[in-house]
């Protein structure tokens, strides 16, 4: 999608965001860390949204040099604004231990258990935010 708001862009795809986002109870957004924070790219793709995004849970995955942790703080502020409800456990994936060559991804097993323990506390917050919308 083009930047919001910018006038030459074509934002066809909008709709389609915007219906894929509505049917969604919860989310788990994976961002890389930018100069401290999240892409433009997911920025855009977040202000694109509101009342789609709103009352429900996601978990974070971030990588990065210290696993996209700064990243992972800025988009937590951004989901606030959101609501959009983000759980604690945080796989935090770092670029030299988790990856091949800064790329490819070999997770080490301890990031199986923290992906499923976020797991665990975004599902049942997905199914409890459903009730309030
Ligand atoms: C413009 C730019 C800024 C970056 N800033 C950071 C940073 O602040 N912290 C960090 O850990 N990595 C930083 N990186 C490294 C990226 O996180 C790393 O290259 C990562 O693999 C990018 O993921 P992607 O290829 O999926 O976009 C930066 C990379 C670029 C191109």
């Amino acid at each position: 999608m083009p930047l919001l708001g910018e006038k030459d862009g074509d934002a066809s795809g909008a709709a389609a965001w915007s219906e894929a986002i509505a049917a969604q109870d919860g989310f788990v957004f994976i961002t890389q860390e930018y100069n401290h924070s999240i892409s433009a790219s997911l920025k855009n793709a977040l202000d694109y949204l509101r009342v789609e995004w709103n009352n429900k849970a996601t978990g974070i995955v971030s990588y990065g040099s210290v696993g996209g942790a700064r990243a992972a703080e800025h988009l937590r502020g951004i989901l606030g604004e959101l609501l959009i409800a983000d759980v604690r456990v945080h796989p935090a994936l770092s670029l030299f231990t988790d990856f091949e060559n800064g790329a490819v991804l070999k997770a080490a097993p301890v990031q199986a258990d923290s992906v499923n323990q976020m797991l665990d506390q975004v599902i049942p917050w997905a199914g409890a935010l459903k009730t309030i919308r």
